[in-house]
């Protein structure tokens, strides 16, 4: 099987230190770096704006895959373009014109990603699979850290492995919530592409080894 690409979020390091949070994914083997943006609307949290994806991608050179949990995203996502996003992913439910946001972002020379929450079923991203580079299947309602993975988003990924088989799609499939060594395994088993964690990530004895325990690394993994 495939190993999955880990991309920890930085919503669980700590923001007085974000340079220390980035070096620990950095030095744990982490793909990405998962910079989580909420507005107080779309979600109840506020976190940060373009300057500090800006002042991130001054500092390293990972991959950042910015998730806006934004009402209107179409309002802010060039700012975060400009900030040095290389993923832009926002939420279906935010939006009217999806595929006009999905265009937006490629034409800008990113990669366009879209997120459904838990009760936006499946086959509501059909017609955008086509044209996105990744689906984030959401696996807890957004807007905090540490919540308990729901079973049946697992349920949804599988459902969308078989519409992009179907579809001949491209796309990468990404979970986001409640991931842990234990639900890694059921997140695997489901055919995720790239794994999110948070609040488990940061709270590792041995991150580098809870890395190689997500992707299931047999070699290293506890
Ligand atoms: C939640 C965010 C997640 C969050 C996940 O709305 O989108 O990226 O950081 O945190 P954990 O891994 O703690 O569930
Ligand atoms: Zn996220």
């Amino acid at each position: 099987m495939k190993q999955p690409l880990i991309a920890p979020s930085i919503l669980a390091a700590d923001f007085g230190n974000v340079r220390s949070g980035i070096d620990t994914i950095r030095n744990a083997g982490g793909d990405w770096v998962h910079l989580d943006v909420m507005d107080g609307h779309f979600v109840p949290p506020i976190t940060f704006g373009p300057k500090m994806v800006a002042d991130i991608r001054g500092y390293t050179d990972a991959l950042l895959d910015v998730h806006l949990m934004v009402d209107n995203p179409e309002r802010v996502v060039d700012v975060f373009i400009e900030a040095g996003a290389d993923l832009v992913t926002f939420h279906l439910e935010a939006v009217v014109h999806a595929h006009r946001l999905v265009q937006r972002i490629r034409d800008a020379g990113k990669r366009p990603g879209v997120a459904i929450v838990p009760s936006t079923p499946s086959w509501a991203v059909r017609e955008l699979l086509s044209d996105i580079d990744l689906l984030l299947v959401m696996t807890v309602n957004p807007g905090y850290g540490g919540q308990s993975l729901i079973p049946r988003c697992l349920e949804k990924v599988k459902e969308v492995v078989a519409m992009r088989r179907d579809t001949g799609a491209g796309f990468l499939i990404q979970v986001d919530g409640g991931i842990n060594a234990t639900t890694a395994l059921d997140a695997r088993n489901a055919g995720v592409d790239v794994m999110v964690s948070g609040s488990a990530f940061f709270s590792a004895d041995d991150p580098a080894l809870y890395i190689a325990t997500l992707r299931g690394d047999a070699n290293r993994s506890a």
